[in-house]
């Protein structure tokens, strides 16, 4: 059983899908593991670290020759896997909806891809969940690269030449990156306030020490669908929703907006007339740009201002703090694999619950109900 370690080729990617803890547990389930060279060097980890783990450290033919599964952060190209065993697994976030010609490709191909996004939100995977992991620590960044893009301090601070007044964040979509914000800018001295459509998120929210902004006028919302994913809004929602922020936003100095809705377009939630109301010198981060964006006017890759308000619309954040999100996304990949572990076989076999979720294409198709 052989275990490839590409080195990410898509551009801005700076994690690595192993580390040298994850090579030497793997090397412990008796499996040979290989590592392209350099595939940890943005990620604050030389080859030399995984060779002593038991890694052979070698280029892309040599690393992929005969190998039985391959890891990834993202899909490797799949005309780039040339040498690995007819049926390999493919084993990384794998975007299947953005890249569906890809998936074509690793099933014409005859690869097992498995679609590590698509890891059930059921207890016993939580170990194993890429998006947990990641949002967790976008949710961190987001909040630090809006206090390095303000011009003004986070707490509030008396000093001999007055007082320094605390910055008023406000975090939209409080899911994972969203909880993360709220308690990163509450470390750092904000007054924080979170809205949700999901209405189990007030009581998060109040635990974590920030104010809850909810519609209240509009009955029978719930927003919670399949997954504890949110659902689409009805539009007397949506409106309502709209007035409510319109009136907390134009006091805000930092936003944060998480906002995702599972295989849509993000739910744009700030106009440019409620960016126009805002301060200059505000500052918004759009976690979702890269998924259509929360904001008007966010533009993925770039930091634009619009009405004195700085936008940040940074690409792959988790990859902006790569040492730690290799870290937990190396951690993830292999409590997957080690616990479908067969030692009798030496490989790992999935059960239907998670296979049926994460397989993406098998015997030359494409498998996935959501891909038919
Ligand atoms: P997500 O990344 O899909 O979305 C982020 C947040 O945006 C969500 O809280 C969502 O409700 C919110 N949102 C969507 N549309 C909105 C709108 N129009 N206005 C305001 N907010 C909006 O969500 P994430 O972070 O993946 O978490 C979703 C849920 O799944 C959470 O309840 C989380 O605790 C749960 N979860 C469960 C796991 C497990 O049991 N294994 C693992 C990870 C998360």
């Amino acid at each position: 059983m052989k275990i490839a370690v590409l080195k990410e080729a898509a551009a801005g990617e700076r994690r690595v899908s192993a580390t040298p803890e994850t090579v030497k547990k793997f090397v412990a389930l008796g499996a040979e593991v290989a590592v392209e060279a350099n595939a940890g060097l943005d990620a604050s980890i030389a080859d030399q670290a995984y060779a002593d783990m038991g890694a052979a450290i070698g280029d892309r033919a040599g690393t992929l020759k005969d190998a039985d599964i391959v890891l990834g952060v993202q899909g490797p190209d799949p005309a780039s896997l040339k040498g690995a065993k007819p049926g390999a697994w493919i084993v990384a976030g794998l975007n299947p909806f953005g890249e569906r010609a890809r998936v074509d490709a690793y099933a014409s191909g005859g690869f097992e891809a498995l679609a590590m996004e698509f890891m059930p939100r059921i207890t016993r995977a939580q170990s194993m969940d890429i998006l947990s992991s990641q949002s967790n620590l976008s949710g961190y960044k987001a909040v630090l690269d809006a206090a390095a893009e303000y011009g003004r301090a986070f707490p509030m601070m008396m000093t001999a030449a007055g007082t320094v007044s605390a910055a008023k964040a406000f975090v939209m979509g409080v899911g994972v990156a969203g909880l993360q914000a709220i308690a990163t800018a509450r470390r750092l001295g904000a007054q924080v306030s979170a809205t949700d459509v999901r209405a189990a998120t007030r009581e998060q929210i109040l635990s974590l020490g920030a104010k809850p902004i909810f519609v209240e006028a509009v009955q029978g919302i719930e927003g919670e669908g399949a997954g504890g994913y949110a659902t689409e809004m009805s539009d007397e929602y949506k409106a309502a929703q709209a007035e409510l922020v319109s009136a907390h936003i134009a006091k805000q100095d930092i936003v944060i907006t998480t906002a995702l809705i599972p295989g849509r377009a993000a739910p744009r939630l700030i106009s440019d007339a409620q960016i126009a109301s805002m301060k200059p010198g505000s500052v918004i981060v759009d976690l979702a740009v890269e998924a259509g964006g929360n904001v008007e006017g966010a533009v993925a890759g770039e930091i634009v201002e619009r009405h004195g308000v700085k936008i940040v619309g940074h690409r792959n954040v988790p990859s902006r703090l790569a040492a730690d999100a290799s870290a937990l996304f190396a951690r993830n990949l292999f409590n997957f694999l080690s616990a479908f572990w067969d030692k009798e076989q030496g490989k790992p076999v999935l059960d239907e619950e998670i296979g049926n979720a994460i397989r993406l294409t098998q015997g030359g198709k494409v498998v996935h109900e959501r891909l038919l």
